[in-house]
């Protein structure tokens, strides 16, 4: 097999553990360990004067290659466009997107910087495989520098309706730039039929069948390729954090609480506003709760020079604090919010300990939080997931609790419905759930997006 080329905007360091905690990074670093070649993107850093030459870094068969970013580069770019534009309009967040063409610009310029510090590290049968949101023009660029050779792209995020993308000013620039890949890969049948809506409707292309779109002179080949994660790796840490006998389960802990859990990044798609106030709902109606749950939301600050994603760390402190001090006891405290990160081992053991995993996205391309929770559940009691609709696993992991993050009622009610569910019915939902997580794993998704890309046709 080819060696395989990966981009994407951050390279993550293959010794930080606490990396390891899901996402992209692990499936990134596993199909790269299999296959031998190159991770190529932004270093994480800012510098006066970025080096010319990308950092390099050998880890068995894989070359990790890194370059600094100007603060202004970093500013338009990343800060900019792709997270100030491109996050919250792909996340149906048009009252948060902000428009600017210098910020444009220098997505557009670290894109041409990408490739042209790429171009020399590529070999000629490497398979190149870019990922996300922040590289749509990659391709491009590294067309107009004389590769031919077939691209992959894959989309994490979702890709939004028509309507939405449309009121971004570069919207055909930008689309078009992105057909300059050979696959295009989304994680739901939701994302593909938003992208077709799209060629279709707005670029004048035609779908051809088999997986084909015609469009801008070019014939590309789209498809969904839902990500997975690494199940047999979480059941087995969750089998041995079973037999160390740490656990948070209520039993161990005093007045025999049960615990509700949710982790994420600190971000506004992930719906944490609307979560707190669901399980305020949740208190509220069902006062015999009260004393008896705890709600842990693990959520690691992100994107901190983000104005908007200040705002929501501040929004959700004064929440917490809101409810904690409206419902506490000398001996009970509803909300435990806590700002780090915790690596994956102990993630396995919060999710086995608690009964109730609470994933509420307003928008997830797919949520893995979602899949690594039921992978971690002990098969003898397992825990119930409670599952916005509007989370990609939410199509595959359709014997969840699925809600309506938007209806504080509804979570509420379902949470209810999770901690008094009977053994038989947790055991059956769960089952159904891992067949899924069993069949679809990383690995699956990784070699389907090769397979496909690794038989792609020239059409340069
Ligand atoms: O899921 C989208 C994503 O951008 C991933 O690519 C990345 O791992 C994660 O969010 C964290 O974002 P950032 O790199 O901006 O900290």
């Amino acid at each position: 097999m080819s060696r395989l080329v990966v981009v994407s905007n951050r390279v993550t360091a293959v010794t930080d553990k606490k990396a390891k905690a899901g996402g992209l990074a692990v499936a990134l670093q596993d199909a790269l360990q299999e296959h031998g070649g190159v991770w190529f993107g932004w270093s994480g850093k800012v510098s006066p004067n970025p080096s010319s030459t990308p950092e390099k870094k050998q880890v068995g068969t894989v070359t990790y290659a890194t370059i600094d970013l100007s603060r202004k580069l970093y500013n338009e770019y990343y800060s900019g466009f792709a997270n100030r534009t491109l996050w919250p309009l792909f996340h149906y967040r048009l009252d948060l997107t902000a428009f600017s063409k210098q910020n444009y610009s220098g997505y557009q310029q670290v894109n041409t910087l990408f490739a042209s510090k790429l171009l020399p590290l590529l070999e000629d049968d490497d398979l190149i495989w870019v990922h996300d949101y922040h590289l749509m023009p990659l391709g491009d660029e590294l067309r107009k520098a004389g590769v031919t050779r077939p691209i992959g792209f894959f989309l994490h995020t979702p890709f939004p309706a028509m309507e939405i993308l449309t009121a971004l000013p570069s919207h055909k620039t930008l689309v078009k730039a992105l057909c300059a890949y050979d696959v295009i890969g989304f994680q739901t049948e939701n994302d593909l039929r938003a992208f077709l809506d799209y060629i279709v409707h707005e670029a004048g292309g035609g779908i051809m069948g088999n997986h084909l779109v015609h469009v801008f002179g070019r014939t590309i080949r789209v498809e969904i390729f839902p990500i997975g994660i690494d199940t047999e790796d979480i059941v087995k840490t969750a089998r041995q954090t079973m037999r160390s006998g740490r656990k948070l389960r209520s039993k161990d802990m005093p007045g025999e609480r049960e615990w509700i859990i949710g982790v994420d990044r600190l971000d506004y798609s992930k719906g944490l506003v609307d979560r707190f106030h669901s399980f305020q709902r949740l208190l509220e109606t069902y006062a015999a709760y009260r004393g008896r749950v705890t709600f842990m939301q693990i959520a690691p600050p992100s994107r901190s020079e983000v104005p908007e994603y200040k705002e929501i760390r501040h929004e959700l402190e004064a929440q917490a604090g809101h409810i904690n001090g409206r419902f506490a006891e000398y001996d009970w405290v509803p909300i435990n919010y806590l700002n780090k990160s915790f690596t994956r081992k102990e993630l396995v053991g919060f999710y086995q300990a608690s009964r109730i995993g609470l994933v509420t996205p307003l928008r997830d391309g797919m949520n893995l939080v979602a899949k690594e929770y039921v992978a971690s559940q002990n098969p003898q009691d397992p825990g119930v997931l409670v599952l916005s609709r509007f989370a990609g696993a939410a199509r595959e992991l359709d014997t969840a609790l699925i809600v309506n993050p938007f209806d504080y009622d509804a979570v509420a009610e379902a949470i209810a419905k999770g901690l008094d569910m009977p053994l038989e019915e947790r055991r059956e939902r769960w089952a159904a759930m891992m067949e899924v997580l069993r069949h679809n794993t990383l690995g699956v998704w990784r070699d389907n997006f090769l397979d496909v890309l690794s038989n792609c046709p020239y059409d340069s």
